[in-house]
């Protein structure tokens, strides 16, 4: 059984630098997960982890306990109607409102091994020669450097190219490397993967006119996502569209965001105290 003391401290260590939240009732996931990293460091156990911990900063150590608590769960074409809703609605109306500049930036800002990037890759690959002369980025975050790697190897076991892929697709842009399945360098090489932590100020990495931001709030407390949703805010224009999941909501949490009514999961920036541009621009389309 983990000590108070040593639950407390390494909750504490967690929530200080990704924000994820653990209550009490979560020690036996803190335990089992912090084995590993306890072992790797030479450790027999949570209390010699954490009089690790105690004994004086140590940056690598930090880091790793945090990773070992982030869920990474994803597959592609998570809840699907993010996705149909950004290939039917959200692009060709950006098709339209960018086309002076013919750019359109994309933000998986909690990417974990990939398959939403990859998602949004093969839908932008399907529509073909539309795209020729756009500029389009796809840019992938995550805190966890173990998920990046995996993200960016592109390989992916039966199971998870089970889950959610449409047969089609997995004909279309995976070939089998082994015991496992490699997405096509075409659709790899659209992805731009990064490390970043919600918890930062993303200023300074341009505008991005979609973000999806899924599944990675449900861990934080209330505060904590109000800070992330303001954070996400300020790299998005006025008519910018913001995806959350399913069990998220932006109620109570911000006020930098609406939900655009026609489209459920998909949220509108609200810019200088009015509606955003894309709450009016997409509910006139629906
Ligand atoms: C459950 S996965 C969601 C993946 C994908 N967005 C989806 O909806 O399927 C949550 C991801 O958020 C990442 N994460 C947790 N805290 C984070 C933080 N502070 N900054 C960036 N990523 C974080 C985790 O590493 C994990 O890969």
């Amino acid at each position: 059984m983990i000590r108070s003391e040593d639950f407390e401290l390494l909750c504490g260590i967690v929530k200080s630098r990704s924000g994820l939240t653990l209550s009490p009732d979560k020690a036996y996931l803190l335990e089992n997960r912090l084995m590993a990293v306890s072992r790797k460091w030479g450790m027999s156990d949570i209390d010699g982890l954490a009089s690790a911990v105690r004994g004086g900063p140590n940056e690598e150590l930090l880091r790793e306990i945090t990773e070992a608590m982030t869920t990474n769960e994803t597959l592609f074409f998570r809840d699907q109607t993010p996705f149909e809703q950004l290939e039917k609605v959200v692009l060709p109306r950006l098709l339209e409102t960018r086309k002076e500049s013919r750019r359109i930036r994309i933000w998986s800002a909690a990417c974990s091994s990939g398959q939403e990037p990859y998602s949004i890759a093969m839908i932008l690959k399907g529509m073909g020669s539309i795209l020729d002369d756009w500029r389009i980025d796809i840019y992938a975050t995550d805190i966890s450097r173990a998920m990046l790697d995996k993200a960016r190897a592109g390989l992916y076991t039966q199971f998870e190219v089970q889950r959610g892929l449409p047969i089609a697709m997995l004909m279309k842009y995976f070939q089998q490397a082994g015991d496992k399945w490699e997405i096509d360098p075409s659709i790899r090489s659209m992805v731009e993967y990064q490390e970043f932590n919600l918890l930062n100020d993303p200023t300074g990495k341009g505008q991005f006119d979609v973000v999806f931001c899924r599944n990675v709030l449900i861990y934080l407390d209330p505060p904590t996502k109000g800070r992330v949703l303001e954070n996400v805010w300020k790299i998005m224009p006025a008519d910018g569209i913001l995806y959350m999941g399913g069990a998220e909501t932006v109620m109570g949490v911000t006020e930098k965001f609406q939900p655009v009514s026609e489209h459920r999961g998909m949220y509108s920036s609200v810019q200088g105290g009015g509606q955003g541009q894309a709450r009016a621009n997409y509910a006139s389309n629906a």
